[in-house]
């Protein structure tokens, strides 16, 4: 027998390593290993040799063959190994979750006016009063001391709701009515801001929304007087806008307050921009409430938070605070 071992294991080697799938290097390894195979070969010859001779060629034959099958198992598991990856890749599934940053938002800017209002007259003592948004005559208008055929209910520009007596029941066009409910529910000293949303037939342009916001504020206790409202305004003017703002009240008209006034806040070009209306409470709406205005006086504000916000954030379309164009909600 002429077995070389080192050039045996030195073939079987290459083969080995040159088998890509598991059925080739079964073959190979048959090649040496199997029954027909090389080592088998180098066997068969044993039988003729002496037997020192044969005890020494047999040894190299096993360690042959151990070597071999050493170099099988390794790349038989690297294959192996190699199909498995193979199998996960094309079986993958992509459980990635994506996480992008959450964004932020914050409250729209006529919100934000209203809180801060809310803040400044809580600051001062004030609680925040509510009423519904559809009204009937009476607390929109009646009870205001604007009777049926008095002018003023045409300025307000109603819009009326389909229900009962005609021009019974309305949205109400101004925050004002929350006066009366006040009065009526609780006894004076008083002292609220009622923050709400507001309706008239108005068409929306640069100035005007048909559906906008305001503000009232009503006082009523012993002794007060139109130097406690310009106080109230002044203090609240300068609170929401800084304390370099003026501010100044003007004669005017309203059939719920005697005296009635407008009052306007400065500008830094030195001109006057009304703001809203205010006055003394007129005596007949607290007789409409059943309060004594003997015993009790009292001053009432009303003005539009939206403008408010128009004015405070310098925007030039208050049509711009409901267009919902987020990337103009954003700058705020
Ligand atoms: N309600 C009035 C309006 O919408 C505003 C107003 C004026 C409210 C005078 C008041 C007030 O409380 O005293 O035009």
């Amino acid at each position: 027998m002429d077995l070389d071992p080192a050039a045996l294991v030195a073939d079987a080697a290459r083969a080995v390593a040159e088998s890509e799938s598991a059925d080739e290097l079964s073959a190979a390894a048959n090649r040496f290993l199997g029954k027909k195979g090389s080592l088998a070969d180098a066997k068969k010859g044993l039988g003729a040799m002496e037997p020192d001779q044969r005890k020494a060629a047999g040894q190299a034959i096993n360690a042959v063959k151990a070597e071999v099958e050493a170099l099988v198992d390794a790349r038989r598991a690297e294959l192996h190994a190699l199909a498995r990856a193979e199998q996960l890749e094309a079986e993958r599934l992509d459980l990635t979750e994506v996480h992008t940053e959450l964004r932020r938002g914050h409250l729209h800017l006529v919100t934000q006016a209203r809180y801060r209002l809310e803040d400044v007259f809580c600051g001062m003592g004030y609680k925040v009063a509510e009423g519904p948004e559809v009204e009937t005559a009476w607390y929109n208008f009646e009870a205001l001391n604007i009777p049926e055929w008095h002018p003023a209910r045409g300025s307000f520009d109603t819009i009326f709701v389909n229900m009962g007596e005609p021009e019974s029941v309305m949205l109400r066009s101004h925050t004002s009515p929350v006066q009366i409910r006040t009065m009526e529910q609780q006894k004076p000293p008083i002292y609220i801001i009622a923050p709400g949303r507001t309706f008239r037939t108005d068409t929306a342009d640069a100035t005007h929304l048909p559906a906008f916001n305001q503000i009232e504020g009503l006082v009523v206790d012993r002794g007060i007087t139109m130097g406690d409202l310009a106080g109230t305004i002044d203090e609240f003017v300068k609170a929401f806008f800084g304390h370099e703002v003026e501010t100044r009240l003007r004669p005017s008209y309203f059939p719920f307050t005697e005296p009635s006034a407008e009052f306007d806040i400065s500008r830094d070009d030195g001109s006057w921009l009304e703001l809203g209306g205010c006055g003394m409470v007129h005596p007949e709406v607290l007789r409409n409430c059943g309060i004594d205005p003997d015993e009790f006086s009292g001053f009432a504000f009303g003005f539009g938070i939206d403008r408010l916000a128009v004015m405070r954030y310098q925007l030039d379309d208050i049509r711009e605070l409901v267009n919902n164009d987020v990337r103009f909600l954003r700058q705020f």
